[in-house]
């Protein structure tokens, strides 16, 4: 109920028409509903080392057959092209039935809760979920602990961060150091929004004063267009008839990258989910052309990680 009236709220306060909006045409962060990614944080190398290599290691899963990355590939988006997770070549059984479709680990740490129902409010929370959950890695963080320290290397490599051998906190604190370093600054928009005039082109401008205008940036918004409300998916028409009514709004960063949308992964296209988004949410029939305009928006979010741009997951 909460969350109806939230978006009743929401709606209430809409923007006003678009013709009475006036364009945007200089960049400042100062009066945007969106503000850029960061740089990622300074966090202990050896720890951060730590995390990486943990969230590659398959000794997290009971049956060592899943890794965070099997999932989450940080080589393309975050996140995998599926419409629901397994890894690959396996027959592992879905997270959910329905399955959910795979969020992308890239700036997850800045989200105000974690999840598609935004179950966690912290990524060892999450983390520790991800190892539990049946579907999933099927195991639990002791056992892991246990397994890596027969490993002498990886022991090892735990005296090196900690101070001493793999525990539970230890292993939680090490994946989630890496994860908060797995921001990906410097997209065109947020160039744009340092001051860059030249990062967008008038189509892109066009889009983004769409997005503001038809009330998108009312749920899509902050640092990572999204990821600190939750709202009705299916405000005004259903959007998907499975799974949670009440979801934590998605973030839009690098999402020309992460293919299939929505939660059961049922829009394949961007042109696809930008249009029931506008039906479902706003009760508003989009034409092509704005479409489009929004998708040329929505593409210039794709940020970068490690220097490289993020990019799209084979199905
Ligand atoms: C079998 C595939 C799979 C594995 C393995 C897996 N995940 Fe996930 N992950 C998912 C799915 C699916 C979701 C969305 C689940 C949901 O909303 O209930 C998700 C959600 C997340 C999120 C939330 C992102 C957000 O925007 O809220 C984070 C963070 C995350 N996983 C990190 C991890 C870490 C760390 C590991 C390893 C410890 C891991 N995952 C292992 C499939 C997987
Ligand atoms: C009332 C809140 C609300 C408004 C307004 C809204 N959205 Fe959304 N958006 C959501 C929610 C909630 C979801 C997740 C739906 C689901 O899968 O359950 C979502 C999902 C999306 C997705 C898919 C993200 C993914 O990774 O799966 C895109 C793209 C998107 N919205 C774009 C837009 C655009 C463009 C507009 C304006 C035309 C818009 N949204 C307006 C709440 C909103």
């Amino acid at each position: 109920m909460l969350a109806v009236a939230i978006v009743a709220d929401i709606l209430a306060a809409q923007t006003p028409p678009v013709l009475e909006v006036p364009p945007q045409i200089r960049g400042g962060a100062d009066q945007e509903p969106i503000t850029p990614i960061p740089p990622p944080p300074a966090v202990d190398p050896r720890k951060r080392a730590l995390g990486e290599r943990l969230y590659n290691d398959v000794r997290l899963s009971a049956k060592g057959i899943f890794a965070c990355a099997s999932c989450h590939d940080i080589s393309t988006n975050g996140a995998s092209g599926r419409a629901a997770s397994k890894s690959p070549g396996n027959d592992a059984p879905a997270n959910r039935n329905p399955p959910l479709n795979t969020l992308s680990v890239f700036n997850a740490a800045l989200s105000f809760r974690l999840d598609w129902e935004g179950r966690h409010r912290t990524l060892a929370s999450q983390a520790e979920a991800s190892i539990e959950n049946p579907g999933s890695m099927d195991s639990d963080v002791a056992t892991a602990a246990s397994k890596l320290a027969a490993d002498p290397d990886m022991a090892g490599q735990f005296f090196a961060a900690y101070g001493r051998g793999p525990d539970r906190d230890d292993i939680l604190d090490a994946l989630t150091t890496f994860e908060r370093t797995l921001l990906t600054p410097g997209s065109r928009f947020d160039r744009w929004l340092g001051g860059d005039a030249a990062a967008l082109s008038a189509d892109e401008l066009e889009g983004y004063r769409l997005f503001k205008s038809f009330g998108c940036s009312s749920c899509h918004q902050g640092v990572n267009v999204g990821g600190n409300l939750f709202q009705r998916q299916g405000v005004f028409r259903q959007l998907v008839a499975t799974g949670p009514k009440v979801v934590r709004v998605p973030s839009l960063r690098n999402v020309a990258t992460t293919s299939p949308y929505f939660h059961d992964g049922s829009a394949a296209t961007l042109e696809d989910a930008v249009s029931r988004m506008a039906a479902a949410q706003l009760d508003r029939t989009l034409t092509d052309q704005q479409v489009g305009l929004l998708v040329a928006f929505l593409k210039t979010l794709t940020g970068n990680y490690r220097g490289s741009p993020v990019v799209g997951a084979a199905p």
